[in-house]
């Protein structure tokens, strides 16, 4: 396990750079993360690679004992590249987004790739041997390659040729009759352009334009971990994803990769603030298996403008809620915060003066306690009886089509997520195609498209005595976005034990349901009058048109259950439902955790570990379950402990 710094030497003059490297050291951080957004220094003329200085920066590095991880500098390519060949990636309205900023390139531009091979390929074989350099980031912050420039149509045709294999069948496919669009010729098929009027493009098209511009952005990726695995085979290769992004499938991006990074920033700046904790475990979600953070926050975050102060104690606190979802290493973005810049104010571990300050001694003292406890928690990682499975294609498909407000994707997660996690249940967040047979509950949140295969997995899943949990907008669309003829919820009705008569788009209207065992909540977003088929009733629409009819519904298939729920309500609603369906299926909970409290369980062959963290600016006490002893922070009196303020306690248990 590890404590890292971003690093940017290439901001510095050379004589600052052995104090950097000491007061790393001191710091207790091994490793660095460097020179991905180098490319001009490397590079500064075609063909002419410069690693001079990029050797004196880890030389400096490696004797103060700290390891470096090189990230591929292909989200910033020099202005030489750009003044020689037109790369830019053109926005929607064929716009091209020029040079200034990052990013401005398009990752399936025939001259992009090529450039992009060629400084990975003179920059691997350059490092392949070099004792400092451990591991990859390729590029940074990869999105889809969502480009709407030429060489982005011809391969969009080229790959529907290979999808479909003639014009008849993607007509058909795509139902290209309406509106009179069927194409005679594949250079007629466009891009989903702006159109007049804000009308908007064929759902079909434009899933199946997701899915090229997500697989342009995984096939650039590949040319690079290719020439990694090729020309240093005993390096690592990762990459720095986003957290809640969605734009590009992370489970097929990180295929080839060894392990997944992601850039946390918990304080209040990008749309996944507030949630780090669910952002944690969709990271560990994407390959089943521990993961780095590869940018967390250690200072105010700003751009234009500037966000607030961490609290006293909060990196700290951010940083062990890390380690506790899944973190093996925990990398600070950034050791100094730059004089020029976009990210002037972008702080980092020290200020604009370069002097150690209060936040340095925060970061030093995790530093210290990650090492001294490394030892003992390496190897370790959670293990939970609860899933919730995730696919960005579905998320996709609802973007395309949203409905109505409220069926947004990562809205459906977070309903059940919290609910779970306020019941005291850990959550893994997993594709389709992970082994589903160590779950006991299993959540299907709007699976929209639903394929024979994804249908027959998970009947066979609830066949063996799974509980599985349907939302409405389940099995609504085939593969090609196309709505299915069957009653719904089509593939999964025999399951279900259920058949949807009506339903009721409410958006943001409410109706009341009320549970067979008395309780009323109130429901908005969408409403589906069930019929029940073999289901026994679990609750009833109080109000409208569906009065008295099945908003809920429980069904006995093979040796498991499925419980399909018509509605979505208020956070009481899963509360009181979920609760009911962990003990009946027998799942272990830890309840009583205090709100703002962040528990988890990080376990290894014969030793159980409970983390906990209280990110907020108030005391608060936690159940500690027969815990023998303190790794760290205040030691439990009577099953209890009393957590300071952004204080953390990580305890072995019996
Ligand atoms: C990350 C990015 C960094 C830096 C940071 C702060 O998303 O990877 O390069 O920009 O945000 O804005």
């Amino acid at each position: 396990m590890r404590v890292g710094v971003d690093y940017y030497p290439e901001h510095w003059d050379e004589s600052r750079w052995e104090t950097d490297a000491r007061l790393m050291r001191e710091a207790g951080i091994s490793v660095v993360r460097l020179a991905e957004f180098s490319w001009c220094k490397l590079e500064p003329e075609e063909g002419k690679y410069d690693f001079s200085w990029l050797d004196r920066a880890l030389e400096v590095l490696h004797r103060e004992g700290i390891q470096a991880i090189l990230g591929t500098p292909t989200a910033t390519p020099p202005a030489w590249l750009h003044q020689r060949y037109d790369i830019y990636p053109r926005d929607a309205r064929r716009y091209p987004l020029g040079f200034g900023t990052r990013l401005q390139r398009c990752l399936n531009h025939p001259v992009m790739r090529r450039y992009s091979r060629l400084i990975t390929e003179a920059m691997v074989s350059h490092y392949a041997g070099h004792p400092a350099v451990i591991g990859w980031q390729t590029d940074n912050e990869f999105e889809a390659n969502l480009c709407y420039c030429d060489v982005c149509a011809d391969l969009f045709r080229q790959w529907l040729q290979r999808k479909y294999g003639s014009l008849q069948a993607l007509n058909k496919a795509w139902g290209t009759i309406f509106w009179s669009q069927e194409y005679t010729n594949w250079s007629q098929i466009p891009l989903p352009w702006v159109a007049r009027c804000g009308q908007s493009h064929n759902p079909s098209l434009w899933l199946d334009y997701r899915r090229f511009a997500s697989e342009s952005t995984v096939s650039f990726q590949r040319e690079q971990v290719e020439i990694i695995r090729r020309l240093a085979p005993h390096h690592f290769v990762t990459h720095n994803l986003m957290g809640l992004h969605d734009s590009l499938d992370y489970f097929a991006l990180a295929q080839d990769l060894d392990f997944v990074s992601w850039d946390n920033y918990p304080g209040g700046n990008w749309k996944e603030a507030g949630h780090a904790d669910l952002a944690h475990d969709v990271m560990r979600g994407i390959k089943q298996k521990n993961f780095w953070v590869m940018e967390e926050q250690s200072g105010i975050p700003g751009w234009e403008y500037i966000g607030r102060r961490p609290a006293l104690g909060q990196i700290r606190a951010w940083a062990w809620q890390a380690v506790a979802h899944g973190a093996d290493a925990v990398v600070f973005f950034r050791w100094r915060s730059c004089l020029y810049g976009t990210e002037q104010y972008w702080h980092g571990i020290l200020n604009h003066d370069g002097m150690p300050r209060r936040r340095y001694r925060e970061v030093a003292r995790f530093g210290e306690e990650m090492n001294r406890l490394s030892a003992e928690l390496d190897g370790t990682t959670l293990r939970h009886q609860v899933a919730i499975l995730s696919s960005y294609e579905q998320n996709w498909a609802l973007q395309i089509q949203p409905q109505v407000n409220g069926l947004g994707w990562w809205e459906q997660v977070r309903r059940f997520y919290y609910s779970f996690r306020r019941l005291g249940a850990g959550v893994d967040i997993i594709p389709i195609d992970a082994d589903l047979s160590q779950y006991r509950v299993i959540v299907l949140p709007s699976w929209y498209i639903l394929t024979e295969r994804d249908a027959q997995r998970l009947s066979e899943y609830v066949r063996q005595g799974g509980t599985l949990i349907l939302n409405p907008r389940t099995g609504v669309k085939n593969e090609r976005n196309v709505c299915r003829t069957e009653p719904l919820p089509s593939l999964l009705r025999e399951v279900a034990g259920v058949e949807i008569d009506d339903y009721d788009p409410l958006g943001t209207d409410e109706n009341r349901i009320r549970l067979r065992t008395g309780e009323e909540f109130t429901v908005s977003v969408w409403a589906d009058a069930l019929i029940l088929q073999g289901a026994e009733e679990v609750a009833v629409y109080a109000h409208s048109i569906f009065a008295g009819e099945p908003a809920i519904a429980r069904h006995r298939y093979g040796r498991g259950t499925v419980y399909t729920l018509g509605t979505y309500g208020e956070p009481a609603l899963y509360d009181t439902l979920l609760g009911r369906v962990l003990d009946e299926a027998g799942v272990e909970t830890m309840p009583g955790v205090p709100d703002g409290v962040d528990a988890c369980w990080r376990e290894k062959e014969g030793a159980r570990y409970l983390f906990l963290v209280n990110l907020r600016g108030e005391e608060r006490s936690v159940p500690v379950p027969g815990c023998v002893t303190v790794l760290l922070g205040a030691s439990p009196q009577g099953g209890m402990v009393n957590l300071a303020p952004y204080e953390v306690g990580i305890y072995r248990c019996s």
